[in-house]
């Protein structure tokens, strides 16, 4: 058996390997299970057995030099590839890459963020306030106590708990400010979620945000609370806008109104955002009801003051001209990325 041929032919067709397929083959020509050097260890049975350590010495020997000169050999086929592969398929770093998706804000919190600017500058302060209420601050302390046919204004998510509601409005915030600030005069915005268990259309939600005014001091009248709402229409839809007031109906305030702002498309002439009236509706609002001052701790013989409550949802839909309240919350970046 011609051991140091057998070493000499498989180096040399080793260095002769230029690819991983060629050593692969190479591989199995010598190494397998059926290789040359494998087969050449098997038969040391036919051999005499004085000679058998000293031959299976050398067939070992051939092998490690063999494993060592493949190893060699691999890393020199993986980095001739490479630079093959590297002045072959040049890479052109000056193509414009992706552009990265830029984030913003969701128009609603947009528009949250210059009513409180405006308000801001009015001098009305954040009071944020929670969304899951109770019964009691949700309808009885403003004045609706159980079974009043007001409560049916607001229809109503009641949670497993008894008397744990998620709030219909922002209005029972009031309550919770005047309990922390009496007897100190407020004048607050309190803009947060709300939730009404009712059948979701183009213009009602079952979610949506309120921001909601109170001022209560000494000498606070409705004259106040319109000059108050007529400088915040005239900031956000423009100087020459004006609003009138129409009485109403509201538990927590008395009198109560409602209030409209001439119509932005038409001035007030009458067209078919406004429904041929000329006056688009805003808010409702009033004087709070003394039972409600009393509620929250001011004597209502000493103290008064007013309270209005809008949606910024419908704020903004009159901003951009939007037809369908229900895009707000739907998750469409088509609707999103519009503002
Ligand atoms: N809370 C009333 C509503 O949700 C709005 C309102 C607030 C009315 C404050 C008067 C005063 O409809």
């Amino acid at each position: 058996m011609d051991l140091h041929g057998l070493q000499e032919r498989a180096l040399a067709e080793l260095q002769a390997c230029r690819d991983e397929a060629a050593l692969h083959a190479w591989n199995g020509r010598y190494l397998g299970k059926s290789g040359e050097l494998t087969l050449a260890l098997k038969r040391i049975g036919e051999l005499p057995p004085a000679e058998r350590p000293a031959y299976g010495q050398k067939v070992n020997q051939i092998k490690q030099t063999l494993l060592a000169a493949a190893e060699q050999q691999e890393r020199a086929i993986r980095e001739a590839e490479l630079t093959r592969s590297l002045t072959a398929e040049a890479l052109d770093v000056t193509l414009p890459g992706r552009p990265v998706q830029r984030g913003r804000l969701h128009v609603a919190t947009q528009v949250m963020r210059r009513i409180i600017a405006i308000f801001a500058d009015l001098g009305f302060q954040v009071y944020r306030s929670r969304e899951v209420e109770d019964d009691l601050t949700n309808f009885e302390l403003l004045n609706m106590p159980p079974h009043h046919p007001a409560r049916d204004m607001w229809d109503t998510f009641h949670t497993t708990t008894p008397g744990v509601l998620l709030r219909t409005h922002t209005s029972p915030g009031q309550i919770h400010v005047m309990r922390e600030l009496c007897p100190e005069p407020i004048r607050v915005i309190l803009p947060g979620m709300c939730y009404r268990y009712e059948q979701i259309t183009t213009r009602s939600e079952i979610m949506f945000q309120q921001v909601e005014g109170l001022a209560i001091g000494t000498d606070i009248t409705m004259t106040d609370l319109k000059g108050v709402i007529q400088a915040f229409a005239q900031r956000l839809f423009g100087e020459d806008r004006t609003v009138r007031i129409r009485s109403s109906y509201f538990p927590f305030t008395e009198p109560s109104i409602e209030v409209d702002m001439d119509c932005i498309v038409c001035g007030g002439k009458g067209c078919s955002l406004c429904k041929g009236t000329g006056w688009l509706e805003i808010m409702g609002a009033g004087m709070v009801h003394p039972v409600v001052l009393q509620h929250g701790g001011y004597d209502p013989t000493r103290y008064s003051g007013f309270a209005f409550g809008m949606g910024p949802q419908r704020i903004t839909m009159l901003l951009y001209g939007l037809k369908d309240i229900r895009q707000f919350w739907a998750n469409d970046l088509r609707f999103l990325e519009q503002f």
